[in-house]
Formats: structure tokens, C-alpha cells, sequence
């Protein structure tokens, strides 16, 4: 197998940086393909924390290339300050990263008219990260995005950039009545911070087909979850890029069917930051118990993150229509200490059906009771753990129980945030038969 892709199976924030670290040790190509610097995905290199934001979790590792792919939206302020960043902590970035010139450009009115929009949407408000995501990928769906690689063509630069910010200066004071920003020094800083990428800017895609070709190991990290994606998620609260398997593609030019394996990673429980419907969500003291137990702050922008139980049926439906072969889980050692554990296993709609199907309707969802199925918890501490012989019976029983609900195998288990706090185990009942 030479490529291999693992992406986010929840709402974002299952741990997919410290499970793309680890899979670094045996690849030669960490990819990123969609989001931006809305994501955040931690890595721990002994007591060392980075998170990351735009930069492909590979990053630490000598010898690997790391690529952002054509379907990112890219502010170039906020990637010159994590490269420099990193510099700062002795990471040779720019001998480790190449930028697809494809992708698109994250403007200061682009964040702008994030925070105007969700104003306007009032408490329907998505409760996005603020980094000018939505409106640059609408930008780029309406066919006025400005791309990296266009910015090295300064004439043509000027035309679409002044195209671009009469027709936002209008929206600004038209539709949203404010006076807009000045733009100062916008085009030359733009022009500047381009210039300074020019050796790392390729064409990623052939890249990635190159080294593909050359027998190469590929590894594509996904942002965000399967639950905030554009189509498959629960829209409107979702984010503006296709986060799972289907994204590859076209984020980065690598064709659809050469991603050998499918991977995902859920936590043993379930968050989400922002809006939008959470069935299995804890509004009380276990709810409270099991943020502080997992530090669940945000990465990129330290909101507390909603926590609740693991929903199967939720797992399940992005399991399924990401075609996956496997999934890591993370954050077991969290539930250390709970007398009893909780999975969603159905949801009873508003009319008193019982469904295990995700259903499509907003509607729906918001009024959905979850129903639980209670397991027996255990006490004893994981961190330790190096294999499955390591855990009490009752996580065994727990992990087995998590398999069979999502009816795909699971690869891996992560007992803490470090880099040997994760084994191989392969438990993969077959169910469905
Ligand atoms: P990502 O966006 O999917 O990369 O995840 P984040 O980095 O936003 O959040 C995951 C958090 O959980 C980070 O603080 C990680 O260091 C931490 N983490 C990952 N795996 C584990 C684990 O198995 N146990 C514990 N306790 N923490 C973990
Ligand atoms: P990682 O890659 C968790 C959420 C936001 C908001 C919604 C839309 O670290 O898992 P946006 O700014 O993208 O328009 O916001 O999506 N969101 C994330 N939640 N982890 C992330 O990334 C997220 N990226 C976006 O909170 O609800
Ligand atoms: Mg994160």
C-alpha cells in the first residue's frame, strides 16, 4: 500500500496530528488537502507541544516532504508566522514544505466578512473560527478567488486583486453598511509574502503522482471531521470544504481511486466547538467532567469544546460513506474513572420513531433524544498501556463494543497525547454477515 489517507471521523479534534506524526516514522509524503488554518492539530515531541494550523503534521520529521494541497485556502500572514514559528524552535521548514500554487488565498477581507456574516445570521450563527474560511471558498465556487500562483504574476495580480476589493468595499457598505477597511499596503505585503514561498511553490498534484509512481509512501491528512463537511455534514453548521475521503481528489490532484486505504480517527467520545446539533452532547456535571478530564479547549481558538458520550450512529454513517478500512481511537485513557459509560446507539425523533440512520434534516436532528446503551467503566489508569493484554476487561469490552457499532475494523488505540501512547491491535468482528 502506497498511500494511505486518515481523516477526522467526528467534528473535528479527534487527535488526527498526533496519529499523522506517528504514521510519518514509515511515509515520505504528508499531504494536506482541504480547511486552513481553522484547524489545529496538536503533535508532543517529548514535553514539546506545536500545534498546527496550516502546515502538514509530518513537519518534525527529517526527510519527509509536506505538501500543502491545491484545496486548502491559505492566509499568507498566518502561514509565514507558523513557518517562522517553527524556525524559531530549529524546524528546517522550508528544506520540508512545498505549497500547491493552485490553492487559494485567505485576504484580511475574507476574515472580515466572516465575523459581518455571522452577525447577520444572528442565533443562527455557525460559530466558525473566524479565519475568513466560508468567504474565501465562496469566493473561489463564484470564480473571484485570487490563487497563490497568480499572485506571482504582479500585473495580473493587480487586475484581480482590485476587481476583488472594489466588488468587497461595495458588499461592505451596501449590504452590511460599515465603512471598509483601509487596504494599505495589501497588494505589495501580498507580493512580498508570495515572493518569499516562490522555491516551495509547485504543482502538487504531479508531485504526489510522481512519488506515488516512484513507490513512495503517501499519507493524507484530513482536517476538520466527516461531521463538518460541506455535503455530508450537518449543514448549515459545517465547514466550507470537503473534509473526507471524497476531498482528496480534487484537494490535491492525486486521482480518486490510487488512495489505497482509508483510515479515521474518533475519539472515544465525542466534541464539538461551535453550533449546530450534537445528539449525545452532556449538558451537566459528566458532560463538564469529561472536558476537564481531556483538556477539550480549542486548539486554534481556545473555546471550550461541547462534549458528550460516543454517538454510533453518528460513527457509523461516516464510517460508511467514507469507505473505510480502519479506525484509530484516542483519548480511551479519559475514561478512566467513569463508573459507567454511555453510546449512542439510535436516536428517537420528535414523532417517537427510533432511527439509526443519521438523518439529513435540520429539523430533525435538533430535536433528537439520544438513546444510550450503558457499559461498565473501569478505574485503572491506561497511559502506561502498550498493548491490548495492558487494558482492564471492561475497555477491551468497550473498544470491541465501539468496533462493532461502526462495522469497521480498529487499527489502533491511543492511551495519551505522546508519541509512544498508541499500539497496533486489530479487532474486527464481523457484523452485518
Ligand atoms: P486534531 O485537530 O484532530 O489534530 O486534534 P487536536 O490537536 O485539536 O485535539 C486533540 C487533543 O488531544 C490534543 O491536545 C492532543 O495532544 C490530545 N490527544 C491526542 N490523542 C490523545 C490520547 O490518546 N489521549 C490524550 N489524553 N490526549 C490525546
Ligand atoms: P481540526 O482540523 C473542530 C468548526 C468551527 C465551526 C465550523 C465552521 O483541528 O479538527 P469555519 O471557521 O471552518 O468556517 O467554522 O467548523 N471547525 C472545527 N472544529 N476542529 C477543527 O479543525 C475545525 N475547523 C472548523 O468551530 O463550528
Ligand atoms: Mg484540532
Amino acid at each position: 500500500m502506497s498511500s494511505t489517507a486518515v481523516i477526522g471521523l467526528q467534528w473535528g479534534d479527534e487527535g488526527k496530528g498526533k496519529i499523522i506524526d506517528s504514521l510519518t516514522a514509515t511515509a515520505d509524503m504528508v499531504v494536506r488537502y482541504a480547511g486552513g488554518n481553522n484547524a489545529g492539530h496538536t503533535v508532543y515531541v517529548g514535553d514539546d507541544k506545536y500545534v498546527l494550523h496550516l502546515i502538514p503534521g509530518g513537519i518534525l520529521h527529517d526527510k519527509k516532504v509536506n505538501l500543502i494541497g491545491r484545496g486548502l485556502v491559505v492566509n499568507l500572514a498566518a502561514l509565514h508566522e507558523e513557518i517562522d514559528g517553527l524556525v524559531a524552535r530549529g524546524v528546517p521548514v522550508l528544506e520540508r514544505l512545498r505549497i500547491d500554487g493552485r490553492a487559494h488565498l485567505i485576504f484580511p477581507y475574507h476574515c472580515k466578512l466572516d465575523g459581518m456574516v455571522e452577525k447577520w445570521r444572528g442565533s443562527g450563527r455557525i460559530g466558525t473560527t473566524g479565519r475568513g474560511i466560508g468567504p474565501a471558498y465562496a469566493d473561489k465556487v463564484a470564480r473571484t478567488g485570487i490563487r497563490l500562483i497568480d499572485v506571482l504574476d504582479a500585473e495580473y495580480f493587480k487586475e484581480r486583486l482590485n476587481a476583488a476589493l472594489a466588488e468587497k468595499d461595495a458588499v461592505m457598505r451596501e449590504v452590511y453598511g460599515v465603512e471598509p477597511d483601509s487596504h494599505d499596503d495589501l497588494y505589495e505585503t501580498t507580493i512580498e509574502q508570495a515572493a518569499a514561498l516562490r522555491d516551495i511553490i509547485v504543482d502538487g498534484g504531479k508531485l504526489i503522482r510522481e512519488a506515488y509512481a516512484a513507490g513512495k509512501k503517501v499519507l493524507f491528512e484530513g482536517a476538520q471531521g466527516a461531521m463538518l463537511d460541506l455535503d455530508a455534514g450537518t449543514y448549515p453548521y459545517v465547514t466550507s470544504s470537503w473534509t473526507g475521503i471524497a476531498g482528496i481528489a480534487g484537494g490535491t490532484g492525486f486521482p480518486a481511486n490510487k488512495v489505497d486505504r482509508a483510515l479515521a480517527v474518533t475519539k472515544a467520545y465525542c466534541t464539538r466547538v461551535g453550533e449546530g446539533p450534537f445528539p449525545s452532547e452532556l449538558h451537566g456535571k459528566v458532560g463538564e467532567d469529561l472536558r476537564a478530564a481531556g483538556g477539550e479547549f480549542g486548539a486554534t481558538t481556545g473555546r471550550p469544546r461541547r462534549c458528550g458520550w460516543f454517538d454510533a450512529v453518528q460513527a457509523r454513517y461516516a464510517c460508511e460513506f467514507n469507505g473505510l478500512d480502519g479506525v484509530f481511537i484516542t483519548k480511551l485513557d479519559i475514561l478512566s474513572g467513569f463508573d459507567e459509560i454511555q453510546v449512542c446507539v439510535a436516536y428517537k425523533l420528535a414523532d417517537g420513531t427510533e432511527v439509526t440512520e443519521y438523518p439529513a434534516e435540520g429539523s430533525k436532528l435538533e430535536g433528537v433524544v439520544p438513546i444510550f446503551e450503558s457499559l461498565p467503566g473501569w478505574s485503572e489508569d491506561l497511559t502506561a498501556a502498550t498493548s491490548l493484554a495492558d487494558l482492564p476487561e471492561n475497555c477491551i469490552n468497550y473498544v470491541r463494543f465501539m468496533q462493532k457499532q461502526m462495522c469497521v475494523p480498529v487499527v489502533s488505540l491511543s492511551v495519551g497525547p505522546g508519541r509512544s501512547q498508541s499500539f497496533e491491535c486489530e479487532i474486527s468482528e464481523v457484523v452485518n454477515a
